[in-house]
């Protein structure tokens, strides 16, 4: 497999694109009668390299048993396995130590975990959650149910015009609020924009405000160091990362942790249970109810490590340099609108509208073309409220895209305007 920057063929860029591809069979196939496949829905999930799909098959091939309670030999591996998954993960994170990292069903089901556990056992009537206005549902609707079993307030922090939000602003709202939770994306899924976490947290630590990180569309694209960003959570998918689908990370900070009433009941997350109730188990155990996603953790595992062996800081770079390709080309389409800010602020994805089309059309122009992009709000509705539209065209790169697979997106999109919405051209620019 490809693993160092040594083997690239271009000095400028760290990651040898080409060999990386190999390592993703499904980036063989073809798609729309002989098409090669341009996967450009990374932001939506990724695709998984050969060690991933192998390290599930090997578990289910050779060793497969259900984790923690056998004393037979495939489940004593297994456990080893799974629980060695989690110090992978822990690794990837820099957490202080693997019983902060719970395996849950992805970001969507770790919000829910803190918004039942700790947000009903922390919050009434009279507190206020603060998040941003670039928030995905998963740490949208969570927090509104919250508030309609407490009756306590969400407060949403405006975008600048680019789609930031001034630190100002935050320290403002902090200040003015006095939130007991602040959640927020370390990165929008819509605009792209790269949020500052480490400064907004050491901000709302001032205020004692818990802090939750949606890193769903962080941790596949940068370095994450949880001690360094020090919220009192931070959640990601698996699928978003090169790994499986129906797992994902919630990281706590122990004490908090520890101190949280458990969320789901069932087997394993108990140290007794008698007719007249139950002790719960210590960490990690507590949070994970039931049998676990197993070999989604042992496939998630061998993603993060093969992202950390490729470098994320070298995944960051590439993939900003094909997000900038991709505004440079698509600004010079005059009926194309792009969101988000410049791109030191954006991570690798573009949003954008045309004049007098639906996204869902170009969305399926480009599938006709082998151009894999994804068309709607994605799960982003505030947002499009506040973009004024109701839909954008999202694509979204990744480690294995190429700056031909961009050339092409945009020579498509080009083609696709000049048949339906008009012919001129303007100057590069993007907004
Ligand atoms: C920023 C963000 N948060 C949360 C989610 C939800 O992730 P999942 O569906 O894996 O739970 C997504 C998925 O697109 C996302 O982009």
């Amino acid at each position: 497999m490809s693993t160092t920057t040594s083997t690239s063929t271009d000095a400028s860029n760290p990651l040898n694109v080409a060999e990386i591809r190999l390592d993703f069979p499904i980036l063989q196939r073809s798609v729309a009668s002989g098409k090669p496949l341009i996967y450009l829905d990374n932001a939506a999930s990724t695709q998984r390299p050969r060690v991933v799909i192998d390290a599930m098959s090997d578990c289910y091939e050779r060793y497969y048993a259900n984790v923690h309670r056998g004393i037979h030999t495939l489940s004593e591996e297994s456990t080893r396995a799974y629980e060695a998954a989690r110090e992978s993960v822990a690794e990837f994170l820099n957490a202080a130590a693997p019983q902060e990292v719970i395996f849950t069903a992805g970001t969507t089901a770790a919000i829910n975990t803190v918004a039942r556990a700790w947000g009903d056992s922390q919050i009434t009537a009279d507190d206020t959650l603060l998040l941003t206005l670039a928030e995905h549902h998963a740490n949208i609707v969570p927090w509104q149910q919250l508030a309609e079993r407490t009756g306590c307030r969400i407060v949403f922090l405006p975008l600048t015009s680019d789609g930031r939000i001034e630190d100002d602003v935050v320290a403002d709202h902090l200040r003015r609020l006095r939130p007991k939770l602040f959640a927020f994306t370390a990165v929008s899924n819509v605009l792209g924009t790269e949020f500052p976490v480490s400064r907004w947290v050491e901000m709302a630590r001032g205020f004692k405000t818990t802090v939750l990180v949606d890193a769903a569309q962080a941790a596949p694209h940068q370095a994450v160091d949880v001690q360094e960003w020090g919220a009192d959570f931070v959640v990601f998918s698996g699928h978003k990362v090169c790994g499986p689908t129906g797992i994902g990370v919630l990281h706590g900070k122990e004490p908090i942790l520890e101190a949280m009433p458990p969320f789901l009941g069932g087997g394993s997350m108990i140290r007794t249970v008698t007719t007249e109730g139950f002790v719960p188990a210590g960490l990690p155990m507590k949070f994970e109810a039931g049998t676990p996603p197993i070999a989604e953790a042992i496939g998630l595992a061998a993603a993060v490590r093969y992202l950390q062996r490729i470098g994320l800081e070298n995944i960051r770079a590439h993939e900003k340099r094909l997000a900038q390709l991709a505004l440079e080309s698509l600004s010079t389409i005059d009926a194309v609108t792009t969101f988000g800010p410049a791109i030191e602020h954006r991570a690798g994805l573009v949003s954008f509208v045309i004049d007098g089309a639906h996204p869902h059309d170009l969305a399926h122009w480009l599938d006709r073309r082998g151009v894999a992009v994804r068309a709607g709000h994605h799960c982003a509705m505030p947002l499009h409220q506040h973009l004024g539209v109701p839909a954008t065209c999202r694509a979204s790169f990744y480690l294995y895209n190429t700056e031909l697979e961009v050339e092409r997106f945009g020579t498509a999109v080009a083609d696709f305007c000049r048949k339906f919405a008009g012919r001129s051209r303007r100057p590069a620019s993007s907004h």
